[in-house]
């Protein structure tokens, strides 16, 4: 056998393996693998883009309705009333990533149980110079100081509008607790309920771990109230302050 025939059949293998791998990623992508997106997609996403970019690029491709797929169905355990809203589980985004209200039903289609828009200034202004968000990649952690860049309330308004989303407020004196800071497990969204949150929200974990940690979140947080005892979430709500009297 000649080597231009080797050459041409180890062409043929790399190109099969190749091309194997690449629809294997696709696969993988889509389906919203958990441990793909945090051991390759993101680390990746984060060598080739700055943080300002890839936070931009994300909000557009999920405002195109370009996200995993999210085949999961929510327990009953996992939904919670508040405000006279029903969600259909306790974790939503964290304020600053859909900043001016252009990828809420993306975000939902990804498995949030609700999405905090903004923060939005009532006049549109651009926020502080770039560089202005910096990742502490060893840290899992993130600096922000865009300076509340926003298109101004009239525009997110308009937005919302459109959107059919409605103010309402039945606090019935009651003002109800929003957890948020280092969630990025089922564990520490049970700790924030049980200490007294009826919801929780992140920002860190999802921009480090990509969209299946909503899945995850969820999924944990579920065996965790059938562990110990919870038949629903409202039930968990400041578990911890009652155990205390
Ligand atoms: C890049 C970035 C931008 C943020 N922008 C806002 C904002 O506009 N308004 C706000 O109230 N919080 C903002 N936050 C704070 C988050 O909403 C959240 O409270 C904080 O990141 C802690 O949660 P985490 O540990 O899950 O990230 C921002 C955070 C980050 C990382």
């Amino acid at each position: 056998m000649s080597r231009a025939y080797w050459k041409q059949r180890l062409k043929d293998a790399f190109l099969v393996l190749g091309g194997g791998g690449v629809l294997f990623s696709s696969f993988l992508t889509i389906k919203g693998d958990e441990h793909f997106y945090a051991q390759c997609v993101m680390p990746i996403l984060q060598q080739i883009v700055s943080p300002e970019l890839a936070h931009t690029l994300s909000v557009k491709c999920i405002s195109m309705g370009l996200v995993p797929l999210c085949r999961r169905h929510d327990s009953e355990r996992l939904e919670v009333n508040v405000l006279g809203h029903r969600f259909r589980n306790p974790v939503g985004l964290a304020a600053g990533f859909d900043k001016h209200g252009e990828a809420i039903d993306g975000l939902f289609k990804m498995g949030f149980g609700f999405v905090e828009v903004g923060s939005i200034t009532p006049k549109p202004q651009d926020g502080n110079p770039t560089p202005r968000v910096f990742r502490l990649s060893q840290d899992r952690a993130i600096i922000n100081r865009y300076g509340f860049n926003s298109h101004g309330v009239e525009v997110v308004k308009q937005r919302l509008i459109f959107r059919g989303e409605k103010q309402k407020l039945l606090t019935a004196g009651k003002i109800p607790i929003i957890g948020v800071g280092g969630v990025s497990s089922g564990l520490d969204a049970l700790q924030k309920i049980r200490a007294g949150a009826s919801l929780v929200q992140l920002y860190t974990a999802f921009a480090f771990q990509g969209p299946p940690i909503i899945g995850k979140i969820t999924r944990e947080l579920d065996r965790l109230l059938l562990e110990q005892g919870f038949s629903c979430v409202s039930e968990a709500v400041g578990a911890d302050e009652r155990s205390n009297v």
